[in-house]
């Protein structure tokens, strides 16, 4: 301890330095040294301190908590983590989508809505948003999708003529256009939204059997969103609105929760359905398929490091346990390839070494050597091996979470049900769930939007767009911009 009792300052290899303020000179006024390591260190560590940002969800804020099952599931899934009773620590990350790190929290867009479950089984990951569908159906036209909403190649500038370009062509992302353009398209905090899995995931039982499933955290704290004007003004008053407003409340030990409902679909009764379930454009009606409860999830604790516990956090939609499968929606598929992949690239090969990406049980990989490797690896390293080394079982394992399926190899759109259309549920959601104050304002968000830089051909085709929606939003919204 130094003479006032506060730890003396070390370098990274815990030798205790002379001075945090003063290189080392050759007299006074003299020129530095090359032998001043400490200093050498301070400026080599500062050049290193960014690491690239996250493509999509680049700006976020996460916290610590648990989820705890209130009801009993089991019948629909044997995965530990939601078994009557069980407990288990998670850390989750909410985030926006188009912006960079440090882009405002209130702009437009969907939220991430991305949660670790560190299991007894190993990490389970729900990478979520809080919207239930989402804008394409095909992973291919994720990557267009996602650069046609960040910037341009030319002047760098965020463009909405490029982001309706890709819209009107993309007639499957009418159902999300008009999530993200009404009320919910701007969460008032990440606390009072809800998050959802969006897709269709599979369940199995202890006894195999199986089904198919869609998540929903509903906030505790009630559905509450900001205005375009509210936005507008939080986003140049304190660009981490939303960042400071969960730290806040947890910090004043105001913990904010949310309780898990599932839908239930027999495993059968997809291949009936009226439309296609794992069409990720859609949503499942409640009618059909009523909401089940499971349980709830708190958050009540901050991370005291951003960058250790929430910048290096690694989410990934393959983390599925025991009982939890994928289904066959293709974006999902895509998905269960490309997180993993980001996070090699983003954080380094041993991201899973990192302590927040680790799981609570021990690890039997046969995963060796790769940089930053932190923890020991011993023989024998292959298998199989008659020398003790872990070997898989496939008996208390099965691998359960599959279903059949055949066909030619083709590069085709999904096969088209009865009630699959690009426009139906967009169109329920403004005349059955909207009232006329919240379509009012989906119409002045719209004509806002447009009105920011759309240009024609791109223009004429919003209005067909919204008329094939709803003609008579479409012609409100016409109006809108050219009276306007
Ligand atoms: C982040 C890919 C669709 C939710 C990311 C990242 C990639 C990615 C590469 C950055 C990961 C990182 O660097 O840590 C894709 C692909 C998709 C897709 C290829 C479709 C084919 C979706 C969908 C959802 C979603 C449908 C929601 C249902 C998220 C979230 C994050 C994220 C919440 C941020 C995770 C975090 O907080 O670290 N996505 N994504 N993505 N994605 Fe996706």
């Amino acid at each position: 301890m130094t003479s006032d009792n506060r730890k003396p300052t070390t370098t990274d290899a815990g030798i205790p330095v002379a001075s945090d303020e003063h290189s080392l000179s050759i007299g006074p006024d003299g020129p530095l040294l090359l032998h001043d390591h400490y200093l050498i260190e301070q400026m080599a560590m500062f050049n290193r301190e960014r690491i690239p940002e996250r493509q999509p969800h680049a700006k976020g804020g996460g916290a610590f908590g648990h989820f705890e099952v209130t009801d009993d599931v089991s019948q629909y899934t044997k995965a530990a983590v939601f078994q009557p009773g069980t407990k288990t620590e998670t850390v989750i990350r909410f985030s926006t989508v188009a912006g960079e790190r440090g882009s405002p929290d209130t702009w437009r867009d969907p939220r991430g809505f991305a949660l670790k479950f560190y299991t007894s089984e190993g990490n389970y990951d729900m990478v979520g948003n809080n919207t239930p569908v989402f804008f394409v159906r095909d992973p291919m036209k994720f990557q267009h999708f996602i650069r046609s909403q960040k910037r341009r190649a030319d002047n760098h500038l965020r463009d909405h003529d490029m982001q309706w370009d890709f819209w009107t062509l993309s007639p499957e992302s009418s159902h999300q256009v008009t999530w993200l353009m009404g009320d919910r398209g701007i969460p008032k905090t990440w606390r009072h939204m809800n998050g959802y899995s969006s897709h269709t995931y599979m369940w199995a039982n202890a006894q195999g059997e199986k089904f198919w499933v869609k998540y929903h955290f509903k906030t505790d704290q009630g559905v509450e969103c900001l205005t375009q004007e509210e936005a507008d003004r939080l986003a140049g008053e304190d660009g981490d609105y939303h960042t400071r407003d969960l730290y806040d409340a947890i910090e004043r030990g105001d913990h904010p929760s949310w309780t898990l409902y599932m839908q239930i679909m027999p495993f059968k009764e997809a291949e009936t359905y009226r439309f296609n379930p794992f069409d990720l454009t859609k949503v499942w009606p409640h009618g059909d398929y009523p909401l089940i409860k499971v349980g709830r999830l708190t958050l009540d604790r901050n991370p005291t490091d951003y960058h250790a516990e929430i910048e290096q956090a690694a989410f990934e939609p393959n983390n599925l346990v025991p009982g939890i499968g994928i289904s066959p929606d293709k974006m999902l598929i895509g998905r269960v390839f490309s997180y993993a992949d980001a996070h090699r690239h983003r954080l380094g090969v041993n991201y899973k070494q990192i302590p927040v990406n680790s799981p609570k049980v021990p690890v039997h990989s046969y995963s060796k050597d790769g940089a930053m490797r932190i923890n020991n690896v011993s023989d024998p390293v292959y298998a199989p091996n008659s020398k003790g080394g872990p070997s898989a079982d496939g008996e208390r394992y099965p691998a359960d979470s599959t279903w059949e399926t055949s066909g030619d190899m083709v590069r085709a759109a999904y096969t088209l049900r009865q009630d699959d259309d690009d426009f139906g549920q967009a169109n329920t959601m403004i005349n059955k769930v909207m009232d006329e104050d919240a379509r009012a304002r989906l119409v002045s968000n719209v004509v806002g939007h447009l009105k920011g830089g759309v240009k024609e051909p791109v223009l004429s085709r919003a209005f067909e767009y919204w008329k094939n929606i709803d003609p008579e939003i479409g012609a409100r919204i016409e109006r809108g911009v050219k009276e306007g």
